[in-house]
């Protein structure tokens, strides 16, 4: 087991280059599955939940190598189930139902339970599936699924679900007919994963917009594909730079996919500017509180909430904080109450008092955003802070603290902890 050790107090300064999108790489190296033959991945990011996929894939029998340039040949896709070990790692396993119910007629996927932040069931992409024609059956705590051929379907979501609206849009390419979504997932990673689909030969329109159509095709042909960067990284190095008062340009992430967080940056007080190839961000002193309700894109993203809570700590007074889309993503409160933060929570609410002074601690990572907002907590605390559980970490970002050294943090990874 790994921890990561911070010695708190330096301010960061330099350029960090972001790396792929986990979001995007995800469903996209599911979407593989689409194609026979050799698809080629580049700018995939070096994390767990990306190895997993991998993992995934070739326990389906595609060949796969590679890392940062994954090379993944579906020629002998011959299983098509995802079991509870690797499903309960990685809930996005979910992710590949879709392409084997639409290429194979059939999958069957552990039901992926509960993680830290939420039950987070899959209800909305089995019945997209099953008004596609799929006969899903339930048993013993896997999704079995089959269909002949699936057929387009009008699907309202009673939610707005990012991996959701990328399972049924991989259904609906292969299917007989047309397919629309409405109230679909309108974020960044949904609507790469349909330039790639596009790329592949299928017909989809309005990706990135809550109405998506998909006229079905008979075959899709293997592509060549760089990811985009990653939107959630990208933000939680601009609160890295603003909390330590640094001055940091992130190099190779799309200020389009980062309305929402600089928005907030700027009301608490902290400088960003777009600048040629990457978004600069300087810190300040003292922040002004600001609050955030946390929505579907473009709305603030849920995935940047714990790490803004960090910063709202050294704000001079009160912000409060509403996680709207998951039940329980507060699980860093207790954490960073240790550390000295003066935080109440009230149920989707945490109200955030500062400026506070954190006081380094040894602290437990819970979940991927969790961990990197301890790590946050790290880099302004006094004294020494220190991680515990960094796979979480691990799974959601590429060598985070190696990036974070890069800028001057007094930070490493040791070995020891739980
Ligand atoms: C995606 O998860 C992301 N993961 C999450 O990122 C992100 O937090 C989330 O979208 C919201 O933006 C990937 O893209 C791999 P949802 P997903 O389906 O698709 C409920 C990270 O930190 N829901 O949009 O699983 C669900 O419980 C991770 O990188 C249903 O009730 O999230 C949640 O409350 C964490 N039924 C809400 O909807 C369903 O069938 C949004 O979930 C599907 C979802």
């Amino acid at each position: 087991m790994y921890k990561i050790v911070i010695k708190g107090g330096k301010r960061l300064a330099g350029e960090v280059w972001v790396s792929g999108a986990k979001n995007a790489a995800l469903p996209i190296l599911a979407s593989s599955l689409l194609a026979r033959g050799q698809s080629t991945y580049r700018n995939v990011p070096g994390l767990g939940d990306v190895v997993t996929m991998r993992k995934l894939l070739g326990q389906l029998g595609a060949k796969v190598r590679g890392d940062g340039t994954t090379v993944i040949d579906t020629t002998n896709v011959n299983h098509f189930e995802a079991p509870y070990e690797l499903v309960k790692t990685m809930r996005a396993s979910a992710l590949v139902l879709g392409p084997l119910l639409g290429r194979h007629g059939q999958a069957r996927v552990s039901l992926p339970g509960g993680c830290a932040i939420g039950a987070r069931p899959i209800d909305q992409h089995l019945k997209g599936l099953a008004a596609m024609g799929a006969r899903i059956e339930l048993e013993h705590g896997l999704v079995n699924a089959r269909a002949r051929r699936l057929h387009g379907a009008t699907i309202v979501f009673d939610l707005v679900t990012v991996t959701g609206t990328e399972n049924l849009m991989m259904a609906a390419v292969l299917a007989k007919g047309g397919t629309t979504l409405e109230n679909a997932a309108c974020e960044p990673e949904v609507e790469e994963l349909a330039r790639v689909l596009n790329k592949m030969g299928a017909h989809i329109r309005g990706a990135g917009t809550p109405l998506v159509t998909v006229e079905g095709v008979d075959e899709l042909h293997p592509v060549d594909h760089a990811i985009i960067p990653d939107r959630i990284e990208a933000g939680t190095l601009m609160v890295a730079a603003a909390i330590t008062r640094g001055n940091v340009l992130i190099r190779d992430c799309m200020p389009e996919h980062l309305d929402a967080v600089t928005a907030k940056l700027r009301a608490a007080g902290a400088e960003v500017t777009y600048e040629e190839g990457g978004v600069r961000v300087v810190g300040k002193n003292e922040y002004r509180p600001t609050d955030i309700a946390t929505r579907p894109h473009p709305g603030f993203p849920t995935d940047m909430q714990a790490q803004f809570m960090v910063l709202m700590s050294r704000a001079n007074g009160q912000s409060v904080l509403s996680e709207n889309i998951f039940e329980n993503r507060f699980m860093h409160v207790p954490e960073l109450l240790r550390m000295g933060a003066d935080i109440v929570i009230d149920g989707h609410l945490a109200v955030v008092r500062g400026p506070v002074k954190l006081k380094g601690a040894k602290v437990m990572a819970t979940d991927l955003r969790a961990s990197a907002c301890l790590v946050l907590a790290g880099l302004v605390a006094e004294g020494t802070t220190e991680v515990l559980r960094v796979y979480h970490l691990d799974r959601g970002y590429d060598h985070l603290e190696r990036k974070l050294r890069a800028l001057g943090a007094d930070i490493r990874r040791v070995r020891g902890g739980l």
